[in-house]
């Protein structure tokens, strides 16, 4: 059994609490946040205990891992921590917004050999996971291009977006990474970036973007273009397709059910697509915490590594200084 610390327990942290709780090989020890009566509803819920601090939670001899979901500028220093505490540590993207706090985070970890998972869950979508499988058996032949498309049902408040670190560090980072996931060891040279303020004023004051089209080159010569948008009216829109020499393969979004309706003014209609992100992509959390559990229990790496989390990073970065300069970017690789 794999006891946990949850760190954080706002929308993610809930969803990760629930999942946590449901899978046979793990065990909710611990919750905290700095919000105690956020806290104390998991604890309730999942009959776990609260942490005065975060340092009792992340030391404690009772736990084997945490699970950080807390706001953003907190994961380094709970990473830090867990390291030096020989903690097993899955924590969700992005490990932070500032690649010299990154940098730093690693120089403090890398001495403990941590086993650490970054929480970029699209990788274990059953659908975008087998289209990745299947580039790399060859079906497709040699790949050549990819097109990524995520759009957001609708935008978040102001206050969030103040925070955000921008469109590309805070949505794109997602697919950034889905996009390196596909290339496997083929690195991205070049990224330029454009992007507009189609959906609220809020973006403009923000100096962010609500409407972005990212277009980048790979060593190998494959181009892949990744577009992001804050408001797409008719849902969560994930897909993802990948075009090669032999053929292309597409992982496309996922409906409600699988029925189709018919009547006097319509064919092939069905339900709405997936509302957002907790929903659409539930099947993947279980199987990101599965393959973190048993990368603790095989002692083996983890299948999304720290480096993957600051490359996704050095990405974003890069397109957001391609979209201020209007040029393109040549991303610096470090690790
Ligand atoms: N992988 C994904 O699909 C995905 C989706 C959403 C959010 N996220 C990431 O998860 C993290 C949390 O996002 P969210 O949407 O749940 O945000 P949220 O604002 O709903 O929750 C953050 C929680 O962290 C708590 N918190 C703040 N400071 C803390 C501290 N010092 N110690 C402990 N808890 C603290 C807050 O009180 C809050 O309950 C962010 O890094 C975000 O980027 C990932």
């Amino acid at each position: 059994m794999i006891n946990f610390a949850l760190m954080g327990t706002g929308r993610i942290g809930k969803l990760h609490a629930s999942i946590i709780n449901d899978h046979p090989e793990a065990n909710l020890k611990y919750v905290y946040d700095i919000d105690t009566s956020s806290a104390k509803k998991i604890a309730k819920k999942y009959s776990c205990e609260v942490a005065k601090t975060a340092k009792e939670a992340i030391s404690s001899d009772q736990i084997n891992a945490i699970l950080i979901a807390s706001a953003t500028p907190t994961h380094t220093d709970y990473i830090a921590l867990g390291a030096e505490c020989n903690k097993a540590i899955l924590c969700e993207k992005p490990i932070d917004l500032d690649i010299n706090k990154v940098n730093k985070c690693w120089q403090k970890i890398k001495k403990y050999k941590p086993t650490i998972q970054i929480g970029f869950n699209r990788r274990f979508d059953p659908n975008h996971n087998k289209v990745q499988s299947e580039v790399l058996s060859g079906k497709i032949g040699k790949i050549e291009m990819i097109v990524i498309t995520s759009r957001d049902p609708s935008p978040p408040g102001i206050d969030y977006l103040k925070q955000s670190g921008g469109i590309f560090r805070d949505c794109s980072i997602h697919d950034f990474d889905l996009a390196r996931f596909i290339l496997n060891n083929d690195p991205i040279v070049e990224v330029f970036a454009q992007g507009s303020v189609n959906v609220s004023n809020d973006f403009k004051i923000t100096n962010d973007y609500d409407t972005t089209m990212c277009f980048m080159k790979s060593k190998k010569g494959v181009l892949v273009h990744i577009n992001n948008s804050r408001r797409a009216v008719y849902g969560y829109d994930q897909r993802l397709e990948v075009f090669g020499s032999n053929g292309m393969l597409i992982s496309d979004n996922v409906p409600n059910n699988d029925i189709n309706y018919y009547n006097q003014n319509l064919s092939f209609a069905k339900k709405p697509i997936k509302n957002f992100f907790i929903e659409r992509y539930k099947d993947a959390y279980q199987i990101q915490l599965d393959q973190f559990i048993k990368s603790i229990k095989n002692k083996k790496n983890t299948s999304v590594t720290f480096k993957d989390g600051k490359n996704a990073l050095i990405l974003a970065n890069s397109a957001t200084k391609s979209v201020v300069s209007n040029k393109v970017v040549k991303p610096k690789f470090q690790l």
